[in-house]
């Protein structure tokens, strides 16, 4: 059941009016200034947000975004609806407009939650939503299966991504060596502008930009043609938030289809989940003790556990004696820090509590954890990460992340997931998915058999 704006109070009547605030007509931007255009896995984690108080809007956000995917299946992190000069790189440095048509977009992607938005925001009233779900499962069974042929060619089971920011995490310590061997010659003399708005010491390094923009460069000169990619680009690896939350789409997807009664895409799903199933075992490194990024050019593990490693959760049933040990090391880092959870190991000695996801907590993260604890049956971990990020929230404002050890808010203001985050989570505390007589659950083993415990 959907409340009216009217009937919001307090915190959710002010995550409402950020989310208002922030609303560009059919599609919301991250952060006015910083952020000024539509961002793919923040748009799907928005619409959350507003299924709260306005369902309808909730579906225009993932419609706009589904709208702008390309003829390759590829669904873009970033849409350049308006001309706007203070972003960069922006249209020029992506050079899409022959591929992305109008508008423009930035030639990468972003984790693919929208499925499981989706499945969420049908699940609030099937027979209202029908159809209009109806129509995304197609862009959603294209996109999906463009991460396996654009990401995974060789059919190992784990996507790879061709740059940070694909992932979502745009700069954890895991891109520190696999970046290394990016060339970076001949990139230079532009203008960033994200520290034009926010203090540097909480963005990334010069250094790292070169390589983000020899990255872009990259692919642009290939005209973003994916097995270029996938051969040449020296940037490759794979890691578990982006796979975590695919696979999670994956089986979202399968019960979608089969509540709507489409069995090819429920049959196509099924197939990628069960690879995607098999290779995510290619992140479980004994010696760190969790899933971990793999760099794919090398075949190396990184080095340390990150916020996304917890995403396993998320993505399906982990095996209990890991489960536990999941959930005891996730322990110990909380205990660590005043807030979780942190974006990256707390006593790794290249954790840094403020700089873009080196440390910071983001509440949409911790909600994602939060959701796959409650899923092993770890429900008092996950209510603990969630008075932490109400807390967080509570003391700092609607801010794009947050330092773990004092709780002070960085990056953005007036942040779009933030506020979607804490109205979602504040009306509906326990995961809702699509009840299983209605999903004719013949499930995988995925979450969609997990929906009571
Ligand atoms: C940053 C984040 C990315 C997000 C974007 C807009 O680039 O790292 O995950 O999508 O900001 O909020």
């Amino acid at each position: 059941m959907s409340l009216s704006f009217d009937q919001l109070h307090g915190t959710n009547k002010r995550a409402a009016e950020i989310l208002l605030g922030n609303d560009r007509g059919g599609y919301t931007v991250p952060s006015a200034k910083l952020y000024p255009f539509q961002w793919n896995w923040d748009s799907a984690l928005v619409a959350l947000g507003f299924s709260v108080f306005d369902p309808d809007r909730a579906w225009q956000e993932v419609e706009s975004l589904l709208s702008a995917q390309w003829d390759n299946g590829m669904v873009p992190h970033i849409i350049f609806w308006k001309e706007e000069k203070s972003y960069f790189p922006g249209p020029e440095q992506w050079g899409t407009t022959d591929i992305a048509k109008a508008p423009p977009t930035s030639g990468i992607t972003q984790p693919p939650v929208a499925a499981t938005v989706i499945e969420r925001l049908l699940a609030e009233d099937i027979d209202a939503h029908r159809d209009r779900a109806a129509k995304l499962l197609p862009k959603l069974d294209r996109w999906h299966q463009w991460f396996l042929d654009a990401r995974d060619p060789d059919g190992r089971g784990v996507v790879a991504i061709m740059h940070p920011w694909e992932s979502g995490r745009d700069n954890l310590p895991d891109w520190d060596r696999p970046l290394s061997f990016v060339d970076t010659t001949g990139i230079g003399g532009y203008h960033r502008r994200d520290t034009d708005i926010v203090n540097k010491d909480e963005r990334p390094k010069n250094n790292d930009y070169d390589h983000y923009m020899a990255l872009v460069r990259f692919g642009r000169d290939c005209n973003w043609n994916t097995d270029i990619i996938a051969r040449d680009c020296p940037f490759w690896v794979a890691e578990p938030g982006m796979n975590a939350i695919l696979r999670r789409a994956e089986s979202d997807l399968i019960r979608m289809a089969r509540c709507l009664g489409n069995d090819d895409i429920a049959a196509r799903a099924t197939a990628r989940f069960a690879r995607l199933d098999a290779g995510f075992e290619l992140l479980w490194s004994e010696t760190v003790g969790g899933y971990v990024t793999l760099d794919l050019r090398r075949g190396e593990h990184a080095i340390g556990l990150t916020s996304g490693s917890w995403l396993a959760m998320f993505a399906g049933p982990v095996e209990p004696a890991r489960a536990t040990t999941m959930a005891s090391t996730l322990t110990h880092w909380l205990d660590q820090v005043e807030h979780g959870v942190p974006s990256f190991d707390p006593a790794h000695e290249l954790f840094d509590s403020i700089r873009y996801w080196r440390g910071p907590v983001w509440a949409m993260i911790n909600w994602m954890i939060a959701t796959g604890l409650i899923e092993h049956g770890e429900t008092d971990l996950a209510e603990r990460i969630r008075r932490d990020t109400q807390s967080l929230i509570d003391q700092s404002d609607f801010r794009e992340y947050f330092c773990p050890v004092t709780g002070r808010g960085g990056g953005g203001t007036d942040f779009s997931w933030t506020a979607s985050m804490s109205l979602y989570w504040a009306a509906r505390p326990e995961t809702l998915p699509i009840p299983a007589h209605l999903s004719q659950s013949t499930a995988p083993t995925g979450t969609a058999d997990q929906e009571n415990t």
